[in-house]
């Protein structure tokens, strides 16, 4: 089927069945064109629970579509590829976290929402890269078990004097970003101003003008004048950066910057989703009302 056919059959199916499609700002420029709202993790698992449909179509990663089933548990959540995973959540169970509050007992865990439904429902509060300083400042103790991202609680500890004691995960498509691709970049660019996302490894944010999220990129690309920007994150983004603001030249930090989980889903997927109703994304409720505590403990604080 050509894609102007796939589109129309995507729209009637949404029609049909009161669904909605939302995207993830790494998705790719077709899924982001036919998405009803695009987003960063956290802002598209509270979109799912404030809108008003009976099916989301969520083109993310597995952890994202869970979060939304977690917070919209009267609608049915479907992800067009079931092997959409993120192997920085996969860095860590629900029986290593177990394992881990052992060796330190009392301790309060923060998680990081890019982790599964049974790891969050483990935790005391979860967090994004947006909220983390917030998350780990409200808790009432001198020390704080942070996973599964060790850069992103490297970063939190620079501006916290409590002690953040990290789990040994990353993402791979962040921490792959070095301190030579950055220096190449401003070598092409001198006057670029380099946004990075915390996942980065310490020594790349060290390298940047600004530390942000995917959301805070979407809007900084709104009031940035400059020329040129140098992104550390992952290239997906620049689609919806373009559009958003076609008078900045964005840049990869590193060319082939891809997470090749979000790049599963295409259209063809998303059509599939909608008429077979596949793939139900299904938390149980025990998980679910754990998970949700720690999820809704973050969205209290802000
Ligand atoms: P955001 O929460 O900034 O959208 O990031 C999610 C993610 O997977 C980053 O790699
Ligand atoms: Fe996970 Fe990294 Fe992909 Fe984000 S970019 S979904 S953290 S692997």
């Amino acid at each position: 089927m050509d894609k102007r056919k796939i589109v129309d059959e995507i729209e009637r199916l949404k029609d049909k069945r009161k669904a909605v499609v939302i995207a993830h700002n790494y998705q790719i420029p077709d899924v982001q064109d036919i998405a009803d709202f695009v987003g960063d993790s956290l802002q598209l698992s509270r979109e799912a629970a404030k809108l008003d449909c009976d099916v989301i179509v969520f083109c993310g990663v597995h952890f994202m579509a869970e979060t939304a089933a977690i917070l919209a548990p009267d609608k049915t959540v479907l992800i067009p590829d079931i092997q959409a995973g993120c192997p920085m959540a996969d860095m860590v169970t629900a029986e290593e976290l177990r394992h881990w509050k052992e060796e330190y007992p009392g301790k309060k865990v923060v998680c990081y929402v890019n982790t599964s439904a049974e790891v969050k429902a483990e935790c005391d509060i979860c967090c994004t890269s947006s909220n983390a300083l917030k998350v780990v400042e409200s808790i009432q103790d001198d020390t704080v078990l942070f996973a599964p991202d060790k850069n992103l609680a490297a970063y939190v500890a620079r501006f916290t004097d409590k002690k953040v004691i990290p789990w040994d995960g990353y993402c791979y498509v962040h921490h792959n970003f070095r301190v030579r691709d950055v220096q190449d970049k401003q070598d092409l660019f001198p006057d670029a101003e380099v946004w990075v996302h915390p996942e980065c490894r310490p020594e790349v944010i060290d390298l940047a003008d600004k530390v942000l999220s995917t959301g805070k990129m979407v809007k900084e690309a709104q009031v940035t004048d400059k020329k040129d920007v140098i992104l550390g994150t992952e290239e997906g983004i620049i689609h919806r950066l373009n559009k958003l603001n076609p008078k900045t030249h964005f840049v990869p930090v590193r060319d082939h910057a891809i997470c090749t989980n979000m790049k599963k889903i295409d259209l063809s997927k998303v059509l599939r989703s909608l008429k077979e109703m596949v793939f139900k994304v299904d938390v149980p409720d025990e998980i679910s009302q754990r998970a949700r505590g720690a999820i809704e403990k973050m969205i209290s604080i802000g």
